[in-house]
């Protein structure tokens, strides 16, 4: 799904933006990573929220509450 019409990057492009090791820590850096800068800042908000989906997956992965036994 396009998340942003003006730089035309889609939900996937942002996720991969984030696998990175060097990781971009907010919205500016996203555009930044991907080669493009913002124009219209319409889809900033849709970008952070990628980004808090991705961290709180993140997140679970590391919990030990959903670890599984050995
Ligand atoms: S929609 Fe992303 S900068 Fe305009």
């Amino acid at each position: 799904m396009i998340v942003c019409s003006c730089n035309v990057l889609s939900d996937h492009d942002v996720r991969a933006a984030l696998d990175h090791a060097t990781a971009p820590r907010n919205a500016g850096q996203v555009y930044g990573c991907l080669g493009c800068s913002p124009q219209c800042g319409r889809c900033a908000r849709t970008i952070r929220r990628i980004m808090d989906e991705a961290t709180a997956a993140a997140a679970c992965v590391r919990c030990p509450a959903t670890a599984t036994a050995e």
